[in-house]
């Protein structure tokens, strides 16, 4: 009798020990420790066929001859370097892609690249050579798909603040990434755009499969104007969803990151592809940046230039306060979602197997240092990459140039969500 009472008090301690771990998984327990760095840069430099832009340099230096000026306006300075910030990335083998779109004055180019194995703070190289610098205007976020090919938005345009100069339509460009050669270069009618706005077209995911290359769509996100324009590779044509799920909420304004206040009107910004069935079929998830709500719609809805978009989407859930949120996307292996979670510094996740709830929603890796604005999200195979680059830091005061102010950082999926409710 005694010893039946002792084991029942020993089996409810244990059980109360388990419940209290178990909800350790969800606050406190901060994965961050398990990140690695892949690179940090206080401040962006580039290297051009062997000649290196370490400070601001007026005009290009050419091979054979280094040319000085001082009476370049700043408009035309080819090199200043405080405005370089990368804003995108991808990875292919052991390239890294990285972009810096132009926003700014003094940007040599836009599309870059350094060896994974580069060391700490890499020089950025031009790509694919130091001549096709003039081949690209503005790139955001470049996406390469099964195939082995590249794809990117030029939005042609130079946004620089008060001076916005559109240097020629806006164009989907893609290479082929095992040859390094453009395969293509489709320009974005007007007719898809409102009012000619193309400073929104900020992402592209390709949605393809491998035993079918030549039938692929892309989805390119309009963020200035609450947009979804498709792409079909095969037909060659182009065409804008619109819907209220694309605009961004008012209720999910006003943030702080790094100490300043968040009020943009950032619609749509982030397409990630769940994992296709045998005939192509995938969801696709969707987010505006200033929301904390989660949508998604059939592949199949995007792909047809007819569908009645209004009737088949879905609202997965709401992600809870402070869930704002720019790229995201897909991990096959446990299907879950990971999340740039600019208001938290942090990444969130979602086991899509799951309803999405506040509860099943969590951050599972933050950093008031080293995760302050994660500008760009990435799953590659088993792992999740993020870039952080502190913009609104760029944007609302100055960046101390002694400090590192730039990341790429990777981190295991399993580490990330081991023993979580990501973790299904
Ligand atoms: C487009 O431009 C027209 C004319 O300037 C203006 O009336 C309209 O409000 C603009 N639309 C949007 C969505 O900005
Ligand atoms: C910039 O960072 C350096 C190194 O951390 C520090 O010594 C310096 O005070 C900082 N400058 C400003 C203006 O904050």
């Amino acid at each position: 009798m005694h010893n039946q009472i002792i084991i029942k008090l020993f089996l409810l301690t244990l059980l109360l020990l388990i419940q209290v771990c178990k909800s350790q998984y969800y606050i406190g327990d901060n994965r961050f420790k398990y990140f690695t760095e892949v690179f940090s840069w206080k401040q962006i430099s580039y290297d051009f066929d062997g000649i290196k832009y370490t400070k601001d340099e007026p005009i290009q230096k050419k091979v054979g001859g280094i040319f000085f000026r001082d009476d370049v306006e700043e408009k035309d300075q080819f090199f200043k370097q405080y405005n370089n910030i990368p804003i995108g990335f991808e990875v292919y083998k052991q390239k890294v892609f990285i972009t810096v779109p132009r926003r700014r004055y003094g940007i040599p180019s836009t599309l870059n690249v350094v060896p994974l194995v580069a060391g700490t703070s890499p020089l950025l190289k031009p790509y694919p050579n130091a001549e096709s610098i003039d081949s690209f205007v503005s790139v955001y976020r470049p996406r390469v798909d099964s195939c082995e090919r590249l794809w990117m938005v030029d939005t042609g345009l130079i946004e620089v603040p008060n001076n916005f100069e559109q240097k020629r339509a806006p164009q989907i460009i893609i290479y082929d990434l095992k040859t390094d050669t453009e395969i293509l270069r489709h320009e974005i009618p007007m007719d898809v755009l409102v009012n000619g706005t193309t400073s929104g077209l900020t992402s592209i995911n390709v949605d393809v499969l491998p035993s079918h290359c030549d039938d692929a769509y892309a989805y390119i996100n309009d963020l200035a104007r609450n947009g979804l324009i498709v792409f079909s590779l095969k037909q060659k044509s182009i065409w804008r969803i619109s819907h209220k799920t694309f605009n961004y909420d008012v209720g999910a304004t006003d943030f702080m990151v790094a100490q300043h206040t968040i009020n943009w009107k950032d619609g749509l910004f982030s397409v990630a592809l769940s994992d296709p069935d045998d005939t192509g079929k995938r969801t696709a998830y969707y987010h505006p940046f200033i929301s904390t709500q989660e949508f998604s719609v059939s592949n199949k809805v995007l792909q047809d230039k007819n569908a009645d978009f209004g009737s088949s989407y879905k609202l997965e859930g709401v992600r809870g306060a402070f869930s704002q949120s720019g790229s995201h996307d897909f991990h096959k292996g446990s299907k879950a979602l990971f999340y740039a979670n600019v208001a938290q510094d942090g990444v969130m996740c979602w086991n899509t197997k799951v309803p999405l709830t506040t509860q099943t929603s969590i951050v599972v890796a933050q950093s008031h240092t080293k995760l302050v604005y994660i500008s760009d999200l990435k799953v590659i195979d088993d792992e999740v990459w993020v870039l952080v680059n502190q913009i609104p830091v760029f944007i609302y005061a100055q960046f101390n140039t002694t400090e590192t102010n730039f990341y790429v950082h990777k981190v295991k999926v399993s580490d990330l969500i081991k023993h979580t409710v990501c973790d299904k």
